[in-house]
């Protein structure tokens, strides 16, 4: 999709699809710009069809003189603005406009768009409009079609081609505001396909390929450790989470080095590809969706796939630990004691808390090997953080508070809002194993704290923050922006918002 900022609207750009973009005055009560007719919207105002309500939307056709020279108009509401309004509310309203254009431009079969933004906007809410608009048209634009055949033809339309923004002033640095968008846009729908290939296509192999991938492209560094070297390294958990598995585990790493004597981020990401729970088998009702227990290495590697081009003043390091977890012969089995990558012995009490088992290896090889200023875990760990807090927000652990505070910014401006839950001894406690120095379940009270707090034993001082993002890698709550029931690509723009945060 190419996005363009324009300051004046030519009769010859033969758009599919013109937008207006419709504040409120006061409630019901449209704001209507100069450049459309007048008449059109306040009928449709008095008849209560179009109130400029978010999610409002009104497409109608030349007819009266002022909008004859456009082939179609949509007016889309974005409610009412108030001149204080936060700047990261306006984001996520201008964001939600954008995938209810993204939705229009569909049915309407619109590939070219030319778009107002709304006219009571301010300099500094303009850049904010575009940033969100960009941003939601590009989410909500996004389809997956790639498994159905012709005997279930997709749709003709083959998504937005263009999006033109007329802009009167600031136009070079709309235009810089809107290729960030555009940047983290891009690099959440690269998390979303990988996470809508199913379990059969996307294996541990895969998200090795799409590392190497960008590391050829963009000249980052990347490693991959397979079996025989995870062994030699102790990677304990990635290898028993492996062992039911006929498909080999991989550990991934990507870095983009900036210079030594910059702050360090490292990124963990739970790359499982299909969680079955192994021998503690999960119930059979819906277990086709684990094989989005992925999101969390897909986050981190879509990630950096906009830090790969960006090329951000700080050095990044992104890890997944990937594999399956299956039921085969020889898989890990309740009671099984194993050895973590930093020589902790953890005890199997259910072989479906897997995740941590794996996180934990690679949490501990970051942190030894790469001394970060930060490291951030994001995975879908627990169906206990579902419970807390539904499908709205995701589960922030840290032992951090700066940390909290960046990270809570940085989702509140993504639309990814992030809740902070307590750590604790107290916690810890439910962990304590008779055998080993831990054990991998403590029991379903605080289920997503006490897996945190697992994680938590592999990080040492060093700043950390987890995000259990269980119950928002998909069917995350409704937006327009988002494809129903499926993958978000959650944490991917909070993460990169937080990336450009840093200063060193
Ligand atoms: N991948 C699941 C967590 C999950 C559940 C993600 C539902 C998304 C939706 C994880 O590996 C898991 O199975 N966790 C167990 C832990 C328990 C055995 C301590 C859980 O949450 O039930
Ligand atoms: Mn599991
Ligand atoms: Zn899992």
């Amino acid at each position: 999709m190419k996005i363009v900022i324009n300051t004046t609207f030519s009769a010859k750009y033969s758009a599919d699809l013109v937008v207006f973009c419709i504040d409120q005055k006061k409630k019901n009560t449209p704001n209507i710009p100069q450049e459309v007719s007048q008449d059109v919207l306040s009928d449709a105002c008095s008849l209560g069809d179009f109130k400029g309500d978010e999610k409002d939307s009104l497409v109608v056709y030349g007819g009266s003189e002022k909008s004859s020279q456009y082939k179609r108009v949509a007016y889309v509401g974005v409610g009412r603005i108030p001149k204080n309004i936060k700047s990261h509310i306006l984001e996520e309203k201008m964001r939600g406009a954008g995938g209810v254009i993204a939705s229009l431009a569909k049915k309407y079969r619109a590939a070219k768009i030319c778009l107002y933004l709304p006219s009571s906007l301010t300099k500094q809410q303009t850049h904010v409009g575009v940033y969100g608009l960009t941003q939601g048209a590009i989410l909500g634009d996004y389809t997956f079609q790639k498994y159905k055949t012709t005997k279930e033809k997709p749709e003709e339309h083959k998504g937005i081609s263009e999006i033109k923004f007329i802009c009167t002033t600031n136009v070079a640095s709309l235009r810089k505001e809107s290729s960030l968008a555009r940047s983290s846009a891009i690099a959440a729908c690269h998390a979303r396909d990988m996470a809508n290939e199913p379990g059969n296509n996307w294996t541990a192999d895969s998200f090795a390929d799409f590392a190497r991938d960008l590391a050829q492209k963009h000249h980052l560094k990347c490693s991959v450790f397979a079996e025989k070297e995870l062994k030699k390294m102790g990677m304990g958990g990635i290898l028993a989470v492996n062992q039911g598995s006929e498909r080999p585990a991989k550990l991934v790493v990507l870095e983009h080095h900036f210079d030594t004597k910059a702050k360090t981020v490292v990124l963990v990401g739970k790359g499982l590809t299909f969680d079955s729970g192994g021998i503690s088998l999960k119930p059979a009702a819906g277990m086709e969706d684990m094989k989005y227990d992925m999101c969390g290495g897909a986050a981190v590697l879509g990630a950096m796939s906009s830090v790969a081009v960006e090329k951000p003043q700080c050095n990044v390091v992104a890890i997944v630990p990937a594999t399956d977890n299956m039921t085969g012969g020889a898989a890990l089995k309740p009671g099984d004691i194993i050895y973590h990558y930093n020589k902790t012995s953890s005890e199997i009490i259910n072989t479906d808390a897997e995740g941590r088992l794996i996180l934990a290896d690679a949490l501990a090889y970051g942190v030894e090997n790469y001394s970060p200023d930060y490291i951030i875990d994001v995975a879908t760990l627990t169906g206990a953080v579902i419970i807390g807090l539904g499908h709205h927000h995701s589960g922030l652990f840290t032992n951090n508070d700066a940390l909290a505070g960046r990270l809570k910014a940085a989702g509140e401006k993504s639309g990814e809002p992030v809740w902070r839950l307590p750590l604790g001894e107290e916690y810890k406690k439910q962990l304590k194993s008779k055998v080993a120095d831990v054990k991998n379940t403590g029991g379903r009270p605080a289920g997503a704290i006490s897996a945190a707090e697992y994680l938590h034993g592999f990080v040492g001082s060093t700043p950390w923050a987890h995000l259990d993002i269980a119950g928002t890698a998909w069917n995350f709550t409704e937006k327009s922006y988002i494809p129903e029931g499926g993958p978000s690509g959650m944490a991917v723009r909070t993460l990169l918002e937080f990336i450009r945060q840093i200063e060193n």
